[in-house]
């Protein structure tokens, strides 16, 4: 059976490239490339994410708790993830040097983790779990959605 979760991981590589030139461009304060992944994330992660959770995450949560289970946590990490992209956003708006520093640093090691947390927990969990039906589903379901990362190579 082919992998549903794997186009999911293959944008996550993606957005970990973009994570090191968020990094970088905190170091060298360049505002440009601050502003260009801000328009990254506001355009292409925005489409990840309701990949996962219009799709990938309502077709696993029958086998999870709502509240407390592993697709709640990630729903709330999506939700930390976005509040923290505000907040850079303002102070970028500002021109907070140290809150766009601190913000920046903040989603860089945030989603670091939350996307280690997906490829090696969540993924492998869903891959063991979903059904050809829900399979058919999902991918259908991610179609609809769209190619958000150019450079994932959908194939
Ligand atoms: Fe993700």
């Amino acid at each position: 059976m082919k992998p549903v979760t794997e186009i999911l991981s293959r944008e996550h590589q993606v957005v970990l490239s973009r994570l090191t030139e968020l990094e970088r461009a905190l170091d060298t304060y360049s505002e440009e490339t601050l502003r260009d992944t801000l328009r990254f994330f506001d355009e292409s992660v925005t489409l990840h994410r309701r990949k996962e959770e219009e799709v990938l995450f309502p077709a696993l949560s029958a086998h999870f708790p709502p509240d407390t289970g592993p697709v709640a946590c990630m729903l709330a990490e999506h939700q930390d993830e976005k509040r923290h992209l505000d907040e850079l956003r303002q102070a970028l708006e500002k021109g907070d040097r140290v809150k766009v520093i601190v913000h920046g640093q903040l989603i860089v090691n945030h989603l670091r983790q939350h996307i280690s947390k997906e490829d090696q927990v969540l993924f492998p969990m869903a891959e063991r779990l979903l059904g050809h039906d829900q399979r058919d589903r999902i991918s259908s379901g991610f179609k609809s959605i769209g190619n958000c990362c150019p450079e994932a190579s959908y194939g």
